[in-house]
């Protein structure tokens, strides 16, 4: 089947579809993966066996719960919310996906900062809805003039990363406070990094209707191979965005394991602490040395500049070391980001990167 498609059978895809790059990663083998902002750490053996036994004592030939009470009760208290407030998905790429199919159908233009996620963009245009960029500023921080006008205007949904992917820049907590004030579209709150910054826009829910705060199991949990990611919004938000979302779209084995992670609330910060400290030890470390910039941010990676990224980037890969070469982002020409790993893990990669410095000081 790898003849060219016959007739005018790929017309029958659409246009906004057709135009889309597909989101992709290339798959390369490393020794250290540095490169998805994932946790360093695996789920302990005694918590895997007992989220096994948990759901081989289910009935694997029945669908799993409709409705998972317990579940959904127990990730809205941790917010000081309720069920109905929770949305639970197969990641939280698939509420992004859910949350744009019921609010963008007609041309609505969502508001987005550049360089972010690049999943928003595409499941905007996916949706028939427009983007609305809005630059972070050249120190890449958000540029809260121009969200608090876009705001004002009135027309544009608002989704704000923060720590935002792949820059690591926060916005408050009072600026959303206030967007949400200004705008009666939706403001959207990405929250998969929270652990790792000082900031929870799930504490504003209470006060703004318009609200949705995105969170996630697959960084500082620890459990992106899980794909867990939870929604919290009004309860009549929830319910309508709970239309689009597919019935049982997390499975029996993934209920157990938000209901094993429940049990141990300690799961939910996972090390982040330990890679806070970690990522702040790193980013001194690559200050003091010759590179063009290492941005401030507040997740588990860093970005840094230097004009020889590309040689950067190989040179840690024939070294076994993968980070991701985000040069191609807007405003991030010669970027890299580096997830943070564990102690060993960041003392190669930081004597490498010394390596490769050294060496290209004594090139001629
Ligand atoms: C900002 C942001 N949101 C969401 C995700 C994906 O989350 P999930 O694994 O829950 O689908 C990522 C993953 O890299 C991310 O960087």
């Amino acid at each position: 089947m790898r003849d060219p498609l016959p007739g005018d059978a790929l017309r029958n895809i659409l246009p906004e579809v057709r135009e889309l790059g597909a989101y992709t990663l290339k798959a390369t083998e490393a020794r250290i993966k540095l490169n998805q902002n994932e946790s360093p750490h695996d789920l302990p053996e005694p918590l895997k066996r007992e989220i096994l036994e948990r759901t081989a004592r289910r009935p694997w030939n029945r669908y799993p719960d409709f409705h998972p009470e317990d579940v959904l009760q127990g990730l809205g208290q941790l917010h000081g919310l309720g069920a109905r407030n929770v949305l639970l998905g197969n990641g939280s790429n698939e509420l992004i996906q859910a949350i744009f199919t019921a609010t963008v159908g007609h041309g609505q233009a969502v508001a987005l900062p550049v360089p972010t996620f690049t999943l928003y963009a595409m499941m905007v245009r996916a949706n028939q809805g427009t983007v609305r960029e809005i630059p972070l500023l050249p120190n890449l921080a958000y540029d809260i003039r121009a969200w608090t006008d876009e705001a004002d205007r009135g027309e544009a949904h608002l989704l704000l990363c923060s720590p935002n992917n792949p820059t690591g820049s926060r916005i408050s907590p009072h600026h959303v406070d206030d967007l949400c004030q200004r705008t009666p579209r939706l403001v959207i709150v990405d929250e998969a990094y929270a652990q790792f910054g000082d900031d929870d826009h799930s504490t504003l829910l209470q006060r703004h209707p318009n609200l949705i705060v995105l969170r996630t199991f697959s960084k500082a949990v620890g459990l992106a191979g899980a794909r867990l990611g939870y929604a919290l919004a009004h309860e009549e938000l929830s319910r309508e965005i709970g239309k689009v979302k597919l019935p049982y779209n997390v499975g029996l084995f993934g209920l157990e394991i938000v209901r094993t992670v429940l049990r141990h609330p300690e799961l939910l910060h996972g090390h982040a602490t330990e890679l806070r400290a970690a990522r702040n030890a790193l980013r001194a470390s690559l200050e003091e040395l010759p590179l063009e910039q290492v941005h401030p941010g507040f997740a588990n990676f860093i970005l840094f500049r230097t004009p020889h990224a590309a040689d950067l980037f190989h040179f840690l890969l024939e070294r076994g070391i993968l980070v991701r070469d985000v040069g191609r982002y807007p405003m991030l020409r010669d970027c890299l980001r580096v997830s943070i790993g564990t102690p060993e893990e960041n003392a190669e990669f930081l004597d490498a990167v010394r390596q490769f410095l050294a060496q290209k000081q004594d090139a001629p």
